[in-house]
C-alpha cells in the first residue's frame, strides 16, 4: 500500500472521493451512526490515523479554495464556458469510463472504481423498489465529475454546493473561509436574498459551480423533473440536510426536495467493500441507459 501524500496546493484532496467520504463522516456522526469512523478494512490503525489527518487537512484546504473562489463572477464565467455543451460528445458509458481513468489513477488505494460506486448506488435504489428513472439517477448522478477531463480544479467539481449572490449561510461547512470570497466586498450580495427575490424559486438562483449543475444541464430534457432535482441538488447539503435557503424556494422546490432527500441516503451510505458483479448486472443497466439516455450526449 502506498503512503498517503500530504495535500498539494493545486489538488488538496488526494482523491476526488475524499470529499464524498468527508460528507459521509460529517452526516453519519451527526446521526450517531456507530460505524461512522469507518476504518477501512485491512488498514492498520496507526496508518489509518495518518490517512485521516492527511485527508482532513486536505479537505480543509479544499474548502478554503472552494469558498474563496466560488463567486458570482466565477459561476457566470463557468456557465458561459460549459453550458453551450460543446466540449465533447460522449455516451453515458464513455463518461463512466473516463471518470474511472481520472479518479482511479489518483488513488492507488481505492478499492471501488467509479463504475462500482455508480452501480452500488443504483442497485440499492433498485432493491428498495424505486422506479427505473430513480435507479438511473443512482447510476449517473456523479458523471458531471468529467469536468476534471477539461482541467477543472477539484474545488470547481466537487464540494457541498450553495447559492452565490446572497448571504452565505453559517451552516455551510467551514463558513469562516468565505471571508476571502470577493463577493464579501459587494453589498448587493450580502443580504439574506441578495440579488434574488423571496420565494423566487431555485431555478432563478446561481449555485456554486460543480458536477451537479453540469450533469443537470446535460440531461435536462430527457428525465422526469424529480430525477432532475436529485441530480442538480444532491450536493446542496446546506438545504437538504441543514434546512437553509428555504426563503429562496418556491412550492415546486419544496415538493421536489422530498426526492432530493429520498436520494441522499443511497448516495451516502451504499459505499461498501462488497464488489458488485458488473458482468452480471451490465445487461440490465445497458437497457436502462438505452431507455432514457441512448446514444451520444452533448457535454
Ligand atoms: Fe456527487
Ligand atoms: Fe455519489
Amino acid at each position: 500500500m502506498s503512503q498517503p501524500q500530504p495535500p498539494n496546493a493545486d489538488a488538496p484532496l488526494a482523491n476526488l472521493d475524499d470529499w464524498d467520504d468527508d460528507v459521509r463522516r460529517r452526516y453519519s456522526q451527526a446521526e450517531g451512526d456507530p460505524s461512522a469512523s469507518g476504518t477501512p478494512t485491512g488498514v492498520a490503525q496507526h496508518q489509518f490515523r495518518n490517512y485521516e489527518e492527511d485527508t482532513r487537512s486536505g479537505v480543509r484546504e479544499f474548502y478554503r479554495l472552494n469558498h474563496r473562489f466560488q463567486s458570482v463572477d466565477f459561476v457566470r464565467s463557468q456557465r458561459q464556458k460549459y453550458l453551450p455543451l460543446r466540449k465533447r460528445q460522449m455516451t453515458v458509458w464513455e463518461a463512466i469510463e473516463s471518470l474511472n481513468a481520472i479518479i482511479d489513477t489518483s488513488d492507488p488505494d481505492t478499492e471501488a472504481s467509479q463504475i462500482e460506486h455508480a452501480i452500488q448506488t443504483a442497485e440499492s435504489i433498485r432493491r428498495a423498489g424505486h422506479p427505473r428513472w430513480f435507479v438511473l439517477v443512482g447510476l449517473i448522478h456523479d458523471l458531471g465529475k468529467v469536468l476534471c477531463l477539461f482541467g477543472e480544479p477539484q474545488w470547481a467539481v466537487v464540494g457541498d454546493t450553495f447559492p452565490v449572490g446572497c448571504a452565505f449561510s453559517e451552516k455551510i461547512v467551514l463558513p469562516e473561509f468565505f471571508r476571502d470570497n470577493p463577493d464579501n466586498d459587494n453589498p448587493d450580495y450580502k443580504t439574506r436574498c441578495g440579488i434574488y427575490r423571496e420565494g423566487c424559486g431555485l431555478q432563478e438562483v446561481l449555485m456554486s459551480w460543480g458536477h451537479d449543475e453540469y450533469l443537470y444541464q446535460v440531461v435536462r430534457h430527457r428525465l422526469p423533473v424529480e430525477a432532475l432535482y436529485m441530480i442538480r441538488y444532491h450536493s446542496f447539503y446546506p438545504a437538504h440536510r441543514e434546512g437553509e435557503y428555504g426563503h429562496l424556494m418556491n412550492d415546486q422546490d419544496r415538493l421536489m426536495f422530498e426526492w432530493v432527500r429520498k436520494f441522499n441516503p443511497f448516495d451516502l451510505y451504499t459505499k461498501t467493500d462488497e464488489r458488485p458483479d458488473i458482468n452480471r448486472l451490465l445487461p440490465y443497466y445497458q437497457e436502462l441507459v438505452e431507455e432514457f439516455l441512448p446514444g451520444r450526449l452533448q457535454w
